[in-house]
């Protein structure tokens, strides 16, 4: 396989530090990952002198967890069992998970929800005092804890930053970009730089000196014109890595959730999720109002219909959309019935009613948009990474739980559960204090406003349908893109230059899996081929080359 190599920036254009200050571990994003990870490093390291300091880039609850909707999954039900959430999960993945962290996240699975329970969480229960259990696409079993109704990653990120508040220990820098880590002679994690908006004393760029980060710093949503990621879901924390020397894996599988609300063609940015829990409380997609000949499409498509996992649904909404002509289906839940929709889904009635839509009366308009990221930085069982006292958790990483497309639910659950293993070992493996290094990788910067080009490129050519000829068009445009010097530093060039390595990377490990397989759809290679594309493909940067290696490895769903 011939693999391209791309230049771009080895480290991002910035001033040197004007302030520095120090810490034990940095844990870098607060949203369930990074807050578990501070939380719990706090439990495990010993008391007094070990410092945690959280840095997260705008306030801490502006993260992808607050607009979590549908839940948590964990085998908790009566009669549910680890082993078949294992199965649900590794069939979603299409074979290209890892069965031992698979193992890891559904057997530790009920005890960090537990944990989270015992931790304030609120989470719904049913009248006889039960913790209330739903469904989503791709599960076999009622296994999704939820909150709120639809606000279970609002309730989740309330319990933690109020219990972050009753840790005095664990300092918090808000409005903090992390631009890029300092390294050791050895390779290892020296620090990192940040850049802070305005608090006090540590306004501007800066440098933290410490003997470890976690990097929780979540997706790459962005990257699309359109995605459900709220603004700060930039990638910045797999670019940084990347730029360190950690792998980046699985980067071609992003996931597209497939009832996005469709808000028009010129919306762009976040937009409002639909629950696959609708579904899930019995709502089903529909091509036309049922009443004037609209027909329920994924009937027949797949055994569990309307439940079928996520990539199944978003490509037999996308095909329905290109056969009809139109720019979106249709999801029909009107049956509910306005009291279950203003209990169950109070948040969704709220905005989809804020878009001139009431899903008591009206079909919702829904097609798929950017969800998520089931790849990231490459890490072990214990959330290591190939630097040397860099950890990575939750989005930003791949744990080899979600393989080629996470399940439902499983996103929350893989930040609780593989924080809690990184504070386990970390403790253990605390660096020795080191000096930075000379850093020699070559700077670079591209301009904010290359941001909307490579969006839409991005969204055009490498997005749900992928082609050979589409994503050798989208890669022609970012090299362009790459060779465009900005002008001022600034945030918005720091993050669109990380934008852009990670399109960059995604684009050519979509461009070289000539399958479709999970999330990853190419018109021109409609099947899945084990025999050439079981494994992963993993990119590695020096100085700004990336290179991206194929891996294999047996695919795991048909073990
Ligand atoms: C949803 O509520 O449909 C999203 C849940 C998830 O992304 O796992």
């Amino acid at each position: 396989m011939a693999t391209p190599v791309r230049r771009l920036p080895g480290r991002l254009t910035a001033p040197d530090p004007g302030w520095t200050t120090t810490a034990d571990v940095v844990v870098i994003g607060s949203g369930i990952a990074g807050l578990t990870a501070a939380l719990r490093l706090r439990e495990a390291l010993p008391p007094g002198g070990v410092k945690v300091l959280v840095v997260t880039k705008d306030v801490l609850a502006a993260g992808s967890t607050q607009w979590a909707q549908g839940g948590i999954a964990a085998a908790l039900g009566p009669g549910d069992t680890p082993a078949q959430h294992e199965v649900d999960t590794l069939v979603a993945g299409a074979g290209a998970c890892d069965l031992d962290a698979v193992r890891v996240l559904v057997e530790e699975g009920p005890d960090a929800v537990r944990e989270l329970i015992a931790l304030g969480t609120n989470f719904d229960h049913s009248p006889d005092g039960e913790l209330s259990l739903t469904r989503e696409g791709g599960h076999h079993r009622d296994r999704i804890a939820h909150a709120g109704g639809d606000a279970t990653g609002a309730e989740i990120q309330r319990a933690l930053i109020a219990a972050v508040e009753r840790a005095p220990e664990i300092e918090v820098i808000q409005h903090a970009l992390a631009v890029d880590l300092l390294l050791a002679d050895d390779g290892g994690v020296a620090g990192v730089t940040l850049h802070v908006i305005g608090e006090g004393v540590r306004d501007g760029v800066g440098a933290v000196r410490c003997r470890a980060v976690v990097l929780a710093s979540g997706g790459l949503g962005q990257v699309f014109s359109q995605t459900t990621n709220p603004a700060v879901s930039t990638g910045d924390g797999m670019a940084l890595a990347l730029r360190a020397g950690a792998t980046l894996r699985d980067l071609e599988f992003v996931q597209f959730h497939p009832t996005v609300m469709y808000l028009g063609p010129d919306s762009r940015g976040q937009q409002p999720l639909i629950s696959e829990a609708v579904r899930g409380e019995g709502a089903f997609l529909v091509d036309g109002l049922p009443e004037e000949g609209g027909h329920r499409f994924m009937q027949g498509v797949h055994e569990l219909a309307d439940l079928a996992p996520r990539d199944v649904v978003a490509k037999a909404i996308m095909r329905r959309m290109i056969e009809t002509g139109q720019p979106h289906m249709w999801l029909d839940a009107r049956h509910l019935g306005a009291d279950f929709w203003e209990r169950r889904f109070p948040t969704i009635l709220a905005t989809a009613r804020s878009h001139g839509v009431d899903p008591v009366t009206d079909l919702i308009p829904v097609a798929p948009a950017c969800h998520y990221a089931s790849g990231g930085v490459r890490t072990d069982l214990w959330g290591r990474s190939d630097v040397p006292g860099l950890y990575a958790t939750g989005e930003a990483a791949c744990s080899g739980v979600h393989g080629a497309n996470r399940l439902a639910s499983n996103s929350l659950l893989e930040g609780l559960v593989f924080s809690r293993r990184i504070a386990q070992v970390l403790p253990g493996e605390l660096r020795e204090w080191a000096e930075p290094a000379t850093d020699r990788r070559t700077a670079g910067l591209v301009p904010g406003r290359l941001r909307r080009d490579l969006q839409e490129t991005m969204t055009a050519e490498v997005g749900v349908l992928r082609s050979a000829t589409g994503l050798a068009g989208a890669t022609a445009v970012l090299d362009k893109l790459a060779g465009v010097a900005a002008e001022v530093v600034d945030v918005e060039s720091w993050e669109t230059t990380n934008l852009l390595t990670i399109s960059t990377a995604l684009a050519d490990a979509a461009a070289l899996r000539e399958e479709t397989r999970g999330s990853h759809w190419r018109e021109d290679f409609p099947e899945r081929d084990d025999e050439r594309f079981a494994g992963h493909f993993d990119v590695v940067m020096s100085d700004g080359e990336t290179e991206l290696v194929f891996v294999p490895s047996p695919a795991t769903d048909t073990l």
